[in-house]
């Protein structure tokens, strides 16, 4: 069975209450109930980990070398600024997606620029919960 692991980062605790016009209601519990409802469907195992801190997400990306067939990551606020995140990426050479649940590229520019794109098979910006569903789809077909 593959093993996918989700990743979130910074403030993604606060779904729900958070900005809700820019991310909606849903709460973080609430998309890993959806994710893991869709991976019993595509029979793939899913574990998610969730960290306000950089260090802590490079530690999670560097154990998942040789336990894991793809990640999905939304990095937050780290997307912008993280080269760490973006190497320990590359570092392990496991299939990632970067999710976005607003559409950064209509938002301020500094959420243009995203370092950890670059060393991802894909990126889903602005779908809300469902990047994250069709992320898990696509890592569960490869
Ligand atoms: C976000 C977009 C980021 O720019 C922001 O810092 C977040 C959430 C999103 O899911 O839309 O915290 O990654």
């Amino acid at each position: 069975m593959k093993k996918i692991l989700i990743i979130n980062g910074p403030n993604l605790n606060l779904l729900g209450k958070r900005e809700p016009e820019i991310y909606g209601r849903l709460t973080l519990a609430d998309i890993e109930n959806e994710i893991k409802k869709l991976a019993t469907e595509l029979k793939v195992e899913v574990s998610f980990f969730r960290s306000n801190h950089e260090g802590e997400i490079v530690d999670a990306i560097g154990k998942s070398k040789d336990n894991c067939d793809g990640i999905i990551i939304n990095p937050a606020a780290y997307t912008h600024t993280s080269v760490a995140i973006r190497d320990a990426l590359a570092a392990v050479d496991v299939p990632a997606i970067e999710v976005h649940i607003s559409n950064v590229y209509s938002r301020e520019e500094f959420r243009h620029n995203s370092f950890i794109a670059p060393v991802c098979i894909g990126q889903i910006a602005g779908l809300g919960i469902d990047g994250y569903l069709f992320a898990l789809k696509k890592l569960s077909s490869i």
